[in-house]
């Protein structure tokens, strides 16, 4: 499909954000993993959260889904059923690398396996520490399909340091973890998202989070360390799922670089590894209004109003990568409007995301006519000249559509996002909301 964006139109109202997509994965595992009915409502109905959910029913689970209300019938680790085929887990990474920690714990032998596009995702960064956990698991050159056989348990605890700072990867371990004889202790170079923890914490489980100073070239340490229980028995889940605040972003920019624009986000998750963006964004000159609202769940929420502004460039390095590594996509956008040259370093994650977010970035806001530059670690944009319009590619990757969409709003002439379609993986509504708010769009 292909999406144009008429620019010009003003974006005014209210956006009705799906449910958070890292929350929606980690509440849909873990209620198959505990005892009782779990409901989570606000849950994320999409393409990659379906992901998820048939995973769930190859492992004999039984679920049900009323408009964004999952229930699911938990019956214990000790409850999921060995899957007689294979798992396909289509594009989404954090299906198969929580599915696999989550197995582990279970003990129980699987294949696990997804498109062509995951088959290209790293999984040696789960696969060798599981193995030291003593998960039978291999991989096919260091990625999928996982093999797990059936491992013995009780696992071993391990203390492993992550080469990069993955809440994927965390997440794995820490699930896996719940069954190890020992404590399991986990050091990153970033504050990767910590929702598992939270929500493992909301479950009675014992996690620990510190961040300390390692000294030498590391700089920060962030640790996580979990307790295992005795036995796992989790209750059940009654959450009620914030919005998703990387979602968010496509509406946030729309609404800062369209002149006359303001948008309302209600029930936003403000945890702070996830709120980078906002951060950089008010220190380029942003209105963003924070309205905070009581936590729910373990995580922050607010409201958010956000107006046109006029944003200067930034850099972005460091930490602040990790709190908003979903978010470069539709940050880069934000710089092309911005005045000055934008620079983003220690970013190479960007690399091996659902495309190769540098270069396919870089290309396609070059089709339109913004000055973008890649380097090994980031990109250079040099902002503050309209794009000039014209036609760009999804690669198959959902926040680039949307992203590359967002920068038609006010571009000199329509933008055409080819392979739209797949903005579905993460946010079904996009092109409903945006034409809720005014956008002008039309597709073939
Ligand atoms: C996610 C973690 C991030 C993020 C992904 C979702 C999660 O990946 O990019 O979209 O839900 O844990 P990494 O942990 O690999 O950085």
């Amino acid at each position: 499909m292909n999406l144009i964006i008429h620019p010009g139109a003003p974006l005014y109202g209210e956006v009705c954000l799906p449910g958070d997509k890292s929350l929606s994965h980690r509440a849909a595992l873990l209620a198959a993993m505990s005892e009782g009915e779990s409901r989570i409502e606000n849950f994320l109905v999409s393409g990659v959260t379906e992901a998820m959910l048939s995973a769930l029913t190859a492992l004999g689970v039984t679920w049900e889904l009323d408009g964004t209300c999952l229930r699911v019938q938990g019956q214990g680790t000790a409850g999921l059923k060995p899957p007689s085929v294979p798992i396909h887990c289509g594009n989404s990474a954090t299906t198969i690398r929580l599915l696999a920690g989550a197995l582990a714990a279970a003990g129980l032998p699987a294949v696990l396996d997804g498109s062509e596009g995951l088959r290209r995702r790293p999984m040696q960064r789960i696969v060798a520490p599981l193995r030291l956990m003593g998960v039978d698991i291999t991989a096919q050159d260091g990625c999928a399909p996982l093999h797990l056989g059936q491992s013995l348990r009780p696992l071993a605890g391990i203390d492993h340091a992550l080469t990069v700072a993955s809440a994927q990867v965390k997440s794995c371990l820490l699930l896996a973890a719940l069954a190890a004889a020992g404590p399991t202790t986990l050091r990153e170079p970033g504050p990767s998202r910590d929702h598992t923890e939270r929500m493992l914490r909301s479950l009675g489980i014992r996690v620990e989070s510190e961040v300390r100073l390692a000294g030498g070239s590391v700089g920060e340490e962030y640790i996580t360390r979990l307790f295992p229980p005795k036995q796992i028995h989790l209750p059940p889940l009654h959450l009620r799922l914030p919005g998703d605040p990387s979602t968010a972003a496509f509406w946030i920019v729309a609404a800062l670089i369209t002149p006359g624009s303001q948008v309302t986000l209600r029930r936003v998750g403000m945890n702070p590894t996830r709120t980078g963006l906002i951060d950089t964004l008010l220190e380029m000159g942003a209105d963003i209004q924070v309205q905070p609202l009581a936590d729910h769940g373990g995580e922050p929420v607010g409201n958010l109003i956000v107006r046109s502004s006029t944003l200067q460039a930034a850099q972005v390095s460091g930490t602040r990568v990790v709190r908003m590594i979903d978010e470069f996509p539709v940050f880069a956008v934000a710089a092309a409007y911005a005045r000055g040259r934008t620079v983003v370093s220690h970013a190479e994650e960007l690399h091996i995301k659902e495309s190769d977010r540098i270069a396919a970035l870089c290309v396609e806001l070059r089709a339109i006519g913004v000055s973008a530059t890649e380097a090994p670690d980031g990109f250079v944009i040099e902002g503050g000249k309209p794009p000039a319009g014209g036609v760009v590619q999804a690669h198959g990757d959902h926040r680039l559509a949307m992203a590359l969409a967002v920068a038609g709003l006010a571009a000199q002439a329509p933008v055409t996002v080819q392979g739209a379609e797949i903005a579905a993986e993460s946010f079904p509504d996009f092109a409903a909301q945006f034409f809720n708010l005014g956008g002008q769009l039309s597709s073939d």
